[in-house]
């Protein structure tokens, strides 16, 4: 049970009936009911343009929702009592005075006017809510609180980015405007920090000195699936690296925060992506590499390829797979690499953050084996979800014959612990007005801006989409992009022992 309960209060979901309310919202606002969060006069309005009443929107979120299929009865029976619907066209004001409408009776009934408007809508909409939102007042803050959550992409490009939180900031001030990146949600993700700040032994080594390389790779096996009409005006770098990716690297390479507050941690994250060196014409040539995955076959399973897929272009150029090398203009990082990767169709869904250390300077063992095998830090952030240092250990026996092995910790053996799906943790930690996981307008902007040079190029200048099978890392160019003597990516595969333990070799 929950120490602390939230703040009564009414969460407002646009796109009441959409796939992300239904798989991931409201099953992570019940698991928050369940954990004791919510209190007696918590309130779920679902709003969308089909006419249900009440009672079928509480079967049609709650009671009959797959995604709750195993939950208890009675629990999900007292659950959709806290749950209501309305209707209204979202393109138009009288919609929005009707919500209003609906709205001032909640607030009497529960006697909180405080609310988040979670914009599960397709993003084109952002604009037109939150300016009928403002209209009505339901932005004013003077009775209750008002938060407004929306979801990634934040904009298309370095302009609409821009145009879009101008926009917002029209009818919310930025500190009601929470901008969700689900990585961030991730308990790994935040270990991040942890690992970096309250340990002495990772800190003092955590620069130019001592890091030789940084990789992080998010793949996925699977391909575009149902949204490829989706996915072909996104494509690999708008869709994870400019976000999740760039998250990751932020969190990895930050200054120390003078705090842990949302302020303190967002100022760092903005001034890293500040310091993220442009990258040239050349750069892009040389060191971005796009892919795009084709008809093949995998494991005796036969892939379609991407131009083939539902909703896609048969003439597609968009990349199912991106990889970037750059560098970070700061003292701590100058010279040091950075390779990012990301792509569908690869052999297996992981994600990691690897840290090459350099080797040692003083070679007292000749042993090629140790030389070739530095020491590694590594952060699976899922899945095996864990942190793994490698190191060179002394082979029992004659000689001094160096062998690497591993010190491995897996999440999987906290069983005493709870974690949170990273819905869970955002949407509580926006209840209760904790902006430090979700992502500020000006890093986003200045996360664009790294990445707006690329897309530009991509457009204008003729640069190759290679392809690549499914179950392979990746186009060959981006595999050999790792540059120096026996390096290469670190491919994870999943490991599993004769029980079906991860175990890592
Ligand atoms: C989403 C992307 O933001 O993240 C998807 O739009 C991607 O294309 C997904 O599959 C990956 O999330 P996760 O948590 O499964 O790594």
């Amino acid at each position: 049970m929950a120490n602390v309960k939230i703040e009564d209060q009414i969460l407002v979901i646009f796109g009441a009936s959409g796939d992300l309310t239904l798989r991931k919202l409201i099953p992570a606002v019940f698991n928050l009911y369940k954990r004791g969060y919510l209190t007696e006069n918590y309130r779920i309005l679902g709003v969308s343009r089909t006419s249900y009443t009440d009672e079928e929107y509480q079967k049609i979120g709650v009671l009959d929702n797959p995604h709750l299929a195993k939950e208890d009865a009675d629990e999900l029976l007292d659950f959709s009592k806290h749950v209501q619907y309305e209707s209204i066209s979202t393109s138009e004001l009288a919609g929005y005075e009707k919500l209003n409408d609906r709205l001032q009776l909640i607030f009497k009934e529960t006697g909180t006017t405080n609310c988040i408007f979670y914009l599960s809508t397709p993003p084109s909409l952002y604009e037109v809510v939150s300016k009928n939102l403002a209209q009505v007042g339901l932005s004013d803050e003077s009775k209750g609180w008002k938060r407004l959550i929306i979801e990634k992409p934040f904009g298309y490009d370095l302009a609409t980015a821009k145009d879009l939180n101008a926009k917002l900031l029209e009818c919310f001030e930025e500190n009601q405007i929470y901008r969700i990146d689900h990585y961030l949600g991730k308990e790994t993700v935040q270990n991040l920090l942890v690992t970096r700040f309250a340990n002495s032994i990772f800190e003092p080594l955590w620069n130019r000195n001592y890091i030789h390389r940084v990789e992080i790779t998010s793949g996925e096996s699977v391909g575009v699936e149902k949204r490829g009409g989706y996915y072909d005006k996104s494509g690999a770098l708008r869709d994870m690296i400019q976000n999740h990716l760039l998250q990751l690297v932020s969190l990895v390479a930050m200054e120390p925060p003078a705090r842990m507050d949302a302020d303190s941690i967002r100022n760092e994250k903005t001034k890293l992506f500040q310091s993220l060196r442009p990258l040239t014409d050349e750069d892009i040539r040389k060191n971005v590499i796009r892919g795009q995955y084709t008809g093949s076959s995998y494991k005796g399973e036969k892939f379609a390829g991407y131009r083939e897929e539902e909703g896609v272009d048969p003439q597609s150029r968009t990349e199912t797979f991106a990889a970037i090398k750059f560098f970070i203009d700061n003292w701590r990082w100058a010279d040091v690499p950075f390779y990012v990767r990301t792509g569908k169709r690869l052999p297996t869904r992981v994600s990691e953050v690897v840290i090459h250390f350099k080797p040692s300077h003083h070679h007292l063992f000749s042993n090629r084996r140790l030389a070739n095998n530095q020491n590694v830090l590594v952060f699976r952030i899922q899945p095996n979800e864990g942190v793994l240092l490698k190191f060179g250990l002394k082979v029992p026996g004659a000689g001094f014959n160096v062998e690497t092995v591993n010190m491995d910790f897996l999440y999987d053996e906290l069983t005493d612990s709870y974690v949170p799906e990273a819905y869970e943790r955002l949407l509580l930690d926006c209840m209760q007005g904790d902006a430090t996981l979700y992502a500020r307008g000006d890093s986003v902007e200045a996360a664009w801006d790294f990445v707006d040079p690329i897309l530009k190029a991509w457009k204008t200048e003729d640069i190759p989409v290679y392809g690549y099978p499914a179950g392979t890392w990746g186009p060959e160019a981006a595999i050999n992009m790792i540059e120096g003597e026996n390096m290469s990516w670190r491919n994870p595969c999943k490991n599993l022992t004769n029980d079906g333990v991860y175990c890592e070799l």
